[in-house]
């Protein structure tokens, strides 16, 4: 079941997704976060954030949207408050998920990240469709994706995952832009933009007007856009978007992605992250699969 993503070794390919897991430790009493492959930390800012106003989560069918507005305890909050906690756990990959407003203030979340013991790999969110001045504006502009990933990799002291956005007409030119600014791998796909109208009273359901789609409703297009990366970059890919079960994350791997991220399906049951771990490794022994990362791009068109 081991892999490995941008030299970083996974006892599974199956990883907690950003913003679904808290900071990790919250986890520890619910999980055995050895048996799953890392977890992402929620999205680490400069400053303390507190989000976007409620409502900021509502159920769709076959998923969720969510507007939290990238509400965090900020970086250094993080290294004193929860990192202890993350290295007592012994074996667990810890994946710092960072993001700014600005090139500046992603610098400055990894210069403080950098000093930090007990982190594999960074994922810069260049990708959020929450917040009026942040990630899209990255996410969905190439250069501005570049002069972002080539800056934080510059200064970066561990390998940079760049999570890039589902919001783009040509997600594979996104990814070699990605690519050719240095990163060491990508993941995808965060939230798809997206708007619920309450009919009776004619306002959005969320506050913030609109929201991420997440969860199984994303998941064939997830696939799809992963797909379209593992044909267009040489770097690893990390596919996410609607997994709730083992044979879901079969399909990202086969469609090109060596791990795969789980996030929503924490919410109906705090445990799946494990479940999924676990049923992905019963799922391999019992097709003949002898390595897990045997399957990465094994699709047959
Ligand atoms: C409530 C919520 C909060 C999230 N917060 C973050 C975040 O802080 N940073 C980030 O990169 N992605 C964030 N995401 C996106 C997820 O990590 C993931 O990319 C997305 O939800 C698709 O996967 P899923 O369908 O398995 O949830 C968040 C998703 C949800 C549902």
């Amino acid at each position: 079941m081991t892999v490995e993503v941008a030299g970083v070794a996974m006892r599974s390919p199956v990883i907690a997704a950003s913003g679904t897991f808290g900071y990790g430790v919250e986890f520890e009493e619910i999980l055995d976060l050895a048996k799953i492959g890392a977890f992402v930390t929620k999205g680490l800012s400069l400053h303390p954030m507190d989000g976007n106003k409620a409502p900021r989560i509502i159920e769709t069918s076959s998923g969720m949207m969510n507007a939290i507005g990238l509400q965090n305890i900020g970086v250094e909050a993080f290294i004193k408050d929860k990192m202890p906690g993350i290295r007592r756990m012994p074996g667990v990959v810890c994946i710092a998920n960072v993001f700014g407003y600005t090139i500046e203030d992603c610098l400055g979340v990894i210069e403080r990240l950098n000093d930090a013991e007990g982190i594999a790999m960074y994922e810069l969110n260049a990708s959020c469709p929450n917040t009026k001045h942040g990630g899209m504006v990255f996410g969905t502009d190439p250069d501005s994706l570049g002069d972002l990933v080539h800056q934080c990799k510059n200064i970066s002291k561990r390998p940079l995952m760049v999570k890039l956005s589902p919001n783009v007409t040509n997600i594979g030119g996104m990814a070699r832009v990605a690519q050719a600014a240095g990163a060491n791998a990508v993941s995808l796909v965060n939230t798809f933009l997206s708007l619920a109208i309450d009919v009776k009273t004619r306002k959005p359901k969320i506050a913030n007007v609109t929201g991420g789609l997440s969860g199984p409703a994303i998941k064939p297009i997830a696939v799809r856009m992963v797909w379209e990366v593992a044909r267009s970059v040489n770097i690893p890919i990390v596919g996410m978007g609607g997994i709730v079960k083992p044979e879901d994350a079969v399909e990202f791997l086969l469609a090109g992605a060596t791990a795969v991220e789980v996030g929503t399906a924490s919410y109906a049951d705090p445990r799946a992250v494990e479940k999924i771990s676990t049923g992905l490794e019963r799922w391999c022994a019992a097709n003949g699969v002898t390595n897990a990362a045997d399957l990465t791009g094994g699709l047959r068109t």
